[in-house]
């Protein structure tokens, strides 16, 4: 089993309460910040899905259980963190586990006070008596949200969206946030590494699906960040393919894209290599094709750029060997004549029976990367931010060719590669976290190769 060979970090007590001074900091005066846990998800029956504590809950306190509630005040100028917890009950925690309540989460959990969630209308009652802006997000937990609007509406004071104070927060990660994400990143590597040097044709593909999250489970990472995608052949030009039911054909690419969590970060990694360890003439033209996009938009990555332009950067550089191969008409060569082609088409109806990029790219090359493995800001403004010190993000170009597509060439068509890193933006450029694991083509194919011989002589 693939070890990582970084040490694993943990965030200190002191990392939560300084950030829940600065959160208390930035709101209004005499406010309070309701932070509510997620709510447990019946899988069938009395089975619960593993639960994951809510981002923002998760960033401000690693108090990890649910039915829970952060409540943040500055009332008077004057910092103070409560946790509503559930109830200390034996038998309950005889089936599921020792619950901390009240005197652990007063104990271990660095708040002043704590509160048996049974209280919840009370105490909230009693806040909500001596501030005069409450902050709640909607929608994390329906049952707290209920709950909390009926004491709302009998003691209203007015209403914030917690959320653009967190995102903002959240966006630039501290030296710590850093180092458990490269943990994370590093993790999930050596996943990639594993499952590369195990593929062979005949395999399922939720085979490598196990490779994968066994390492990541082995380094300590006990969940991935998301759904594993393991697409092989035409599978690799559906973009978010979960099924993973298909086998491996000799001949066919394999694109895997994972990642895993650790202390809540998610990693995200894509790469796509040759299922029998060697890329056919087409794979390999569409592959470098690719990866030349990658490279250029990871290059342009530094403070001051934005993610549409690094976007820009990647998408015109495909655009650009798209037509080399003949894939995009000649008129397309330039950015211009592309605009003028893709005008002229929308005209005349022919958009949807032509080649054009967006048919064949029609994702983002990037989106931040932290808590979520599609982190805050989600506000597509923020693709125009200027980049800053800290901010990390992926960067994912690919191109998806339907089997039965018709506008490209009978030798591409099935063909799905997308190559995908993640980086933190440094003083003066960035960081790859996930650079361990290969990706040019012939490094790809040594890998392969070494794996299998090993095979063999074992
Ligand atoms: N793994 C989902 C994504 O790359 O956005
Ligand atoms: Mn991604
Ligand atoms: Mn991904």
């Amino acid at each position: 089993m693939n070890k990582t060979k970084r040490k694993a970090t943990s965030f200190r007590n002191s990392d939560f309460s300084r950030r829940r001074g600065e959160f208390a900091a930035a709101l209004h005066p005499n406010s309070a910040a309701i932070i509510v846990s997620n709510p447990e998800r019946v899988r069938s029956n009395d089975t619960e899905f593993p639960f994951r504590q809510s981002s923002d809950f998760m960033y401000l306190s690693d108090f990890p259980e649910p039915e829970s509630v952060l409540v943040i005040t500055n009332l008077r100028g004057y910092p103070q963190s409560v946790l509503i917890v559930r109830k200390k009950d034996k038998s309950a925690e005889k089936w599921t586990g020792i619950r901390e309540g009240i005197e652990g989460a007063v104990e271990n959990y660095g708040v002043s006070v704590a509160y048996e969630n049974t209280e919840f209308e009370s105490v909230i009652e009693d806040i909500l008596g001596r501030c005069e802006n409450v902050y709640y997000k909607y929608g994390i937990n329906p049952a707290f949200d209920a709950r909390f609007e009926k004491v709302w509406r009998e003691n209203t004071v007015a209403l914030h969206d917690p959320t653009e104070i967190l995102s903002e927060m959240r966006q630039i990660k501290s030296e710590r946030e850093l180092d458990v994400m490269r943990y994370s990143a590093e993790v999930s590597a050596a996943a990639h590494v594993e499952a590369m040097s195990l593929c062979q044709p005949g395999m399922h593909e939720y085979q490598l699906q196990a490779t994968l999250e066994a390492v990541f489970a082995f380094n300590g990472c006990r969940a991935p960040a998301y759904g594993t995608i393991v697409g092989g052949g035409k599978n690799a030009t559906i973009l978010h393919y979960i099924t993973n039911g298909d086998v491996l054909q000799d001949g066919d690419l394999v694109l895997i894209d994972a990642g895993s969590e650790y202390l809540g970060y998610a990693a995200d990694i894509t790469r796509t290599f040759p299922v029998n360890g060697k890329f056919s003439d087409a794979q390999l033209e569409i592959y470098n094709l690719v990866l030349a996009a990658q490279e250029a938009a990871i290059k342009a990555a530094k403070p001051g750029k934005t993610l549409n332009q690094i976007h820009e950067i990647a998408a015109n550089r495909m655009r650009r060997g798209l037509v080399e191969l003949g894939i995009l008409p000649e008129s397309m060569k330039n950015k211009s004549g592309a605009r003028k082609t893709l005008a002229q088409a929308k005209k005349e109806g022919t958009l949807d029976s032509m080649a054009h990029l967006r048919r064949f790219f029609m994702h983002g090359t990037s989106h931040w990367l932290g808590l979520d493995v599609h982190d805050v800001p989600h506000d597509r403004s923020s693709r125009d931010e200027p980049l800053a010190p800290g901010m990390v993000f992926t960067v994912e170009p690919g191109l998806y060719f339907d089997f039965d597509d018709e506008t490209v060439p009978a030798q591409y068509r099935g063909i799905g590669i997308r190559i995908e890193d993640d980086v933190v933006i440094t003083e003066d450029g960035c960081e790859v976290l996930t650079a361990s694991v290969p990706k040019k083509a012939a490094e790809i194919e040594k890998l392969m190769a070494e794996a299998q011989a090993r095979w063999i002589k074992e």
